[in-house]
């Protein structure tokens, strides 16, 4: 097998055999094709896609390409939740504990934040002294004895996919449904993980800006989980706008905590309560969803999850004080409020340009190699369809460079459009597969 002649063939829209794929894979593995090759055959895909057997194939070989774990030790059933990367998405740091803590097992390995799509490892770094740098044996003691361990993917996790998402991050070819659905269900199944709940993004802030596009990429994680013995359900969930108030690290942690608090509604919490529900399914402690959501209800308001992310935080060394005092958590030394320019209705949100004016501020990173700014973010009051005052007080940019707060409000005054009349507000939970 030679890998000109496979990129040839990918390139003229024929499909790929399971030992074609394997070949490719290894070779990447092993390093006997060059970059320039491995991406030409990521674009060939990219064009021109795989079919679900071509993508179940990839999904496979890039399972295998790493370690793959067995969870079996912690229980039959070991249930994950996945987003395919969004803005102000924080829903690991509320859905983990609550599920946790009704004693169903959890064990989340992550990955960091790239491009303007946050991170759960690096919002855990906000935390001063939290560890994710766990091994599978450690976090699996961790998850016998207070059931939940949130780590960061091992190196080992799916080795391809790390080769793979960096040339696809500096080729163009991250928005491609095979090769997102490939990465993200090669992680799970690697994993050990037994179900896992899918937060399919669709909108501006989404690799999947419309409804077909998020629809065909949750169907195709579906199929790979259905024939890989992965129960997996996908949640379609609107990113038309930022889905919580604050974007990065340090005031993400503070808005999970507010919401385990009790002391905030909305759509963070809508959505968190509602995969926690589906992950109580598919870990058989409730019979249906909204079954699932009572009970998670109930275990918010008795503070029980609260109490989760405070047990957790201690045992992975970090300071659980910070949930009664946020001064103890990074802050950025500048700050700029930002007030509407005029009177009217908050009509749409070019989320992705909120996303990107979070990278500029320090919260996220453009290169894996850059440091963050774990005090760094923005916070944003208003949500669409809500009525905005001339010079009423919008949202507030934190950076340590007041330079960077300033370019940081220019893009995210262009981003909020703001119309005379009322706009429809968006559907938050636009379907489930
Ligand atoms: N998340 C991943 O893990 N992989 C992708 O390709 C996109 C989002």
């Amino acid at each position: 097998m030679n890998i000109i002649d496979l990129i040839i063939k990918k390139r003229d829209k024929k499909e790929l055999s399971e030992q074609e794929i394997n070949f490719f894979i290894n070779s990447v593995v092993d390093k006997s094709i060059e970059d320039y090759q491995t991406s030409a055959m990521l674009m060939a895909m990219c064009i021109n896609g795989l079919n679900q057997r071509e993508t179940s194939d990839l999904t496979h070989a890039i399972a295998n390409s790493g370690k793959r774990y067995d969870l079996s030790d912690i229980n039959d059933l070991v249930v994950d939740k996945h987003s395919t990367g969004g803005v102000a998405d924080t829903t690991t740091l509320i859905t983990a504990p609550l599920v946790a803590s009704l004693g169903v097992p959890v064990l989340k390995m992550s990955g960091r934040g790239l491009g303007f799509s946050g991170g759960t490892a690096d919002k855990l770094s906000a935390i001063p002294g939290f560890n994710t740098n766990l091994t599978i044996e450690e976090a699996k003691k961790q998850v016998k004895d207070i059931n939940i361990a949130l780590m960061t993917q091992t190196e080992e996790t799916a080795y391809a996919d790390k080769i793979l998402y960096s040339l696809r991050d500096v080729t163009g070819t991250v928005e491609s449904k095979p090769l997102i659905a490939s990465s993200i269900m090669s992680k799970k199944i690697a994993s050990g993980t037994t179900g896992v709940v899918l937060d399919v993004k669709c909108g501006k802030g989404a690799f999947m800006k419309t409804y077909e596009d998020a629809k065909e990429l949750a169907k195709l994680m579906v199929n790979i989980g259905r024939f890989a013995d992965v129960r997996t359900v996908a949640v379609i969930s609107s990113m038309e706008q930022p889905l919580g108030h604050n974007i990065g690290n340090a005031l993400e942690v503070i808005e999970a905590i507010e919401i385990l608090k009790g002391n905030l509604k909305g759509d963070l919490f809508e959505l968190s309560m509602t995969l926690g529900a589906h992950m109580l399914v598919l870990s058989k402690v409730a019979k249906n969803v909204d079954i699932g959501y009572d009970y998670l209800m109930k275990q918010l308001v008795a503070g029980h999850g609260l109490n989760k992310l405070r047990e957790l935080i201690a045992y992975q060394g970090g300071n659980p004080d910070i949930i009664d005092d946020y001064s103890l958590l990074p802050k950025a030394s500048n700050n700029l409020e930002i007030f509407a320019k005029e009177s009217g209705y908050l009509n749409s949100v070019d989320t992705d340009m909120i996303g990107k004016a979070s990278v500029l501020t320090g919260a996220g990173r453009l290169k894996k190699t850059d440091e963050i700014d774990l005090g760094a973010g923005i916070t944003l009051s208003k949500r669409i369809g809500d009525y905005i005052e001339n010079g009423e007080k919008i949202g507030e940019i934190f950076s340590s460079s007041l330079e960077k707060c300033e370019q940081a409000k220019e893009i995210i005054e262009n981003a909020l459009h703001i119309t005379e009349t009322a706009p429809e507000k968006p559907t938050l939970i636009i379907d489930r597969f």
